[in-house]
């Protein structure tokens, strides 16, 4: 099973780009069997035969693969912080051309998050965030801007009825004013280029899934990609540890500095 396991992960990077190396094993390995089997296939080649024949078996098991759960305001704290220090910094030094980046941005929630509290500093129609995951079908979705309430719960108040309008009982569709803001583009973190001259990368709840070696190299890679005294801001569970070691700067957890 161990070795069907080693020939999986070379036929699912031939058929998706996504290199299941770089994330940690076991917990992978658990979800993926568990899918497989949820589908009654006998093991992992007959399953792969499949994905290669039926299109939507196949974005069902991307979409699986890459755990996109997301929220407006994840972490409603951490965005104070924002709002109260980095933000106004951020506009101090900048002005209006503040360049941001959300990395693995799933369904919309993180990037239009961020517009709309970055709209409270600077006109909206000088908002520039670029938004990237490898999931096309999430990439959808945030284009679409559709939400349900649910993902709406620890947004405030003000921003809900700013920028969204109540779509039948309980979805809310996000302003154009607020969807000029993103552009939405498909981006592997682990093979991609990435962007440079960055003013604040945000990089939430992703890295938690990969190995300890794929993230030195996206940390290495977020530190390029950053301008001088760019900041950094990852999930509530993605303390860097080794910070230092990076070159980055830290004043305050979940925020580093180059
Ligand atoms: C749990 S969501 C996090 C969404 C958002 N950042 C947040 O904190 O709410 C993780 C996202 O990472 C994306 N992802 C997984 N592997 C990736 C990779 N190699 N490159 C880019 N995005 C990836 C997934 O498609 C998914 O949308």
């Amino acid at each position: 099973m161990a070795d069907d396991y080693e020939s999986f992960k070379v036929k699912v990077l031939g058929l998706t780009k996504i290199d299941l190396n770089a994330y940690k094993e076991r917990q992978m390995k658990r979800r993926i069997d568990s899918l497989i089997a949820k589908h009654n296939y006998k093991g992992y080649d007959t399953y792969v035969e499949q994905l290669k024949k039926d299109k939507e078996l196949f974005e069902e098991f991307v979409n699986f693969l890459t755990i996109n759960v997301s929220e407006f305001y994840r972490n409603p704290e951490q965005w104070k912080i924002l709002e109260t220090i980095v933000f106004p910094e951020l506009v101090k030094k900048y002005g209006n051309n503040i360049k941001i980046w959300s990395a693995a941005c799933s369904t919309g929630d993180e990037p239009y998050s961020l517009a709309m509290l970055l709209s409270k500093f600077i006109p909206t129609n000088r908002i520039k965030i670029i938004a990237t995951d490898i999931d096309n079908q999430v990439l959808d979705k945030a284009r679409l801007g559709l939400y349900n309430q649910k993902s709406l719960a620890s947004l405030p108040k003000e921003f809900v009825d700013k920028y969204f309008t109540k779509v039948g009982a309980s979805n809310y569709q996000i302003s154009d004013e607020i969807k000029r803001c993103v552009e939405f583009k498909k981006h592997n973190l682990l093979t991609d280029q990435y962007p440079t001259g960055c003013n604040m990368i945000v990089c939430r709840n992703v890295l938690i899934y990969f190995t300890e070696e794929a993230k030195d190299e996206i940390y290495r890679k977020f530190y390029n990609a950053l301008a001088n005294d760019g900041i950094l801001f990852v999930g509530s569970t993605e303390q860097i540890i080794q910070y230092r070691q990076y070159g980055y700067e830290s004043d305050r957890s979940f925020f580093y500095r180059k």
